[in-house]
């Protein structure tokens, strides 16, 4: 059981409390929350319920910090798309100078669709490129592939070979080291299906120089995601700097290290140190390591960047008690959020109008699907709310949209980007008929 109650300097800078203007037919005041400088429950008039919102100045404000936090080293930002893949916060990206994380053609064409000239800060990661996939972005002149496997690394040497064109390579290696987060997320054992051995990685490169459109130009690494503590980068930098020395002496020119994603937010609201101080601890773990190698830094950041830059807001349906059980029933589900159902994630609720500061029983949040798993909380304390009454979902902003689906024949949610007083629809709310197009 966690209480639910956060005063507005808590709740970054994006979302914040402010005292209403009027007070209600009770005389009572009451606070709202905003994103930026726009009232919640204005959205809901225009855009109906549930949806998501984003603010802009959030996702500025962290990418900000991550470049401050590695203004030292030459470096390159390339956000992972699949945190959240919408065009318009991908051109928001793209307008402040990012590069791109892509896993599949499809993020591929979004990125080039919003820039084309952003190919050139693209790196491709993923465990199985097909080989259209791999022309689409050797046709695109991306910066580089991170090639998982010997069999990968052969089928891009035909593709570029047919296409004759110069493809950089780096391999992801595993570097057996545990990330401390959530088994489903973690990705550096060697158990997991991704990169290769560490050990191994000689090898391959060797193999690579077989090419002669292949051009090896760096080590990629990713441990995992949601890691909250840096040590883990630390050891897998360390490990990855004593490769580039071998790969050196093997008479490979190295010139990029990639160090992935990971970066944990804060969920939980523990009072953990600001975000700038976390980018910094975070960046001298990985630069630590790396120190004296002259190398062009890139990195991965999804949730970092955009986790906490959104809220999916809610309407609440029907109170219900089976037995001393409560439930609050609201018109979000698992198909619009999944996950507190996929990794039983927490995540902070809140209602959109505050009117008092007691909190009652614990009840679970749960969504309109058929399924248990279909909850957002469980056994969680909120301020008083009342049917028709909204909450707002918070840290929604990564893998919330990425990964909604139309389970349930329920069209996805509307997405809206608020930047200071302005709110620009990104994604209008699906239609039946949106969900019935490709079957008819
Ligand atoms: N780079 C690679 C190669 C990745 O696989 C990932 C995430 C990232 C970068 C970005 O990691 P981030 O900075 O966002 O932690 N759906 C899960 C997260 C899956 C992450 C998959 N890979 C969740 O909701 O927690």
């Amino acid at each position: 059981m966690r209480p639910s109650r956060r005063r507005s300097a808590e709740l970054g800078h994006g979302f914040s409390y402010r005292q209403a203007p009027r007070s209600t037919a009770s005389g009572e005041r009451h606070s709202e929350l905003y994103c930026d400088d726009v009232p919640l429950t204005s959205l809901v008039e225009k855009y109906g319920s549930p949806f998501y919102v984003y603010s802009a100045s959030v996702i500025w404000e962290r990418l900000s910090a991550f470049e401050r936090g590695f203004h030292k080293v030459p470096h390159t930002i390339c956000y992972s798309v699949k945190a959240n893949s919408n065009l318009h916060i991908l051109k928001l990206l793209a307008d402040l100078g990012c590069g791109f994380d892509v896993v599949s053609g499809g993020e591929l064409a979004r990125v080039l669709r919003v820039q084309h000239r952003a190919a050139k800060n693209i790196v491709f990661s993923g465990v199985g490129k097909t080989y259209v996939e791999m022309e689409e972005a050797v046709k695109a002149g991306i910066l580089l592939f991170n090639v998982e496997s010997e069999s990968e690394l052969g089928v891009l040497a035909q593709c570029a070979q047919r296409m004759k064109r110069m493809v950089s390579v780096a391999m992801r290696v595993n570097p057996d080291v545990s990330a401390k987060t959530h088994p489903y997320i973690a990705t550096g054992l060697h158990q997991h299906k991704f990169g290769i051995p560490i050990e191994e990685a000689r090898t391959v490169y060797a193999r690579a120089l077989g090419s002669k459109y292949l051009r090896v130009s760096g080590v990629s690494v990713h441990i995992g995601s949601q890691i909250t503590d840096v040590r883990p980068f630390s050891q897998a930098m360390e490990r990855v700097a004593k490769l580039v020395r071998e790969l050196r002496s093997d008479g490979h020119e190295i010139n990029y290290v990639d160090a992935g994603g990971g970066l944990g937010i804060d969920y939980e609201k523990d009072n953990v140190p600001l975000f700038p101080e976390r980018v910094a601890a975070y960046a001298d773990a990985l630069l630590r390591p790396l120190r004296g190698l002259r190398v062009h830094l890139l990195l991965e950041p999804g949730r970092s960047i955009i986790g906490p830059a959104g809220a999916l807001v809610t309407c609440v349906l029907y109170h219900k008690t089976n037995k001393k059980k409560k439930f609050l029933v609201v018109d979000a589900g698992m198909n619009d959020f999944q996950r507190p159902a996929l990794y039983n994630a927490y995540h902070e609720i809140v209602p959109v109008l505050l009117r008092n500061q007691r909190n009652n029983k614990p009840v679970d949040v749960v969504g309109p699907v058929c399924e248990t798993g279909d909850f957002f909380a469980r056994g969680r304390e909120l301020p008083t709310v009342q049917e028709h009454d909204l909450l707002a979902i918070m840290d929604a902003g990564a893998y919330g949209m990425a990964l909604a689906s139309n389970y349930n024949s329920r069209p996805r949610s509307p997405e809206l980007l608020v930047d200071k007083k302005r709110v620009k629809l990104i994604r209008r709310r699906e239609t039946i008929a949106d969900l019935i197009r490709a079957e008819l």
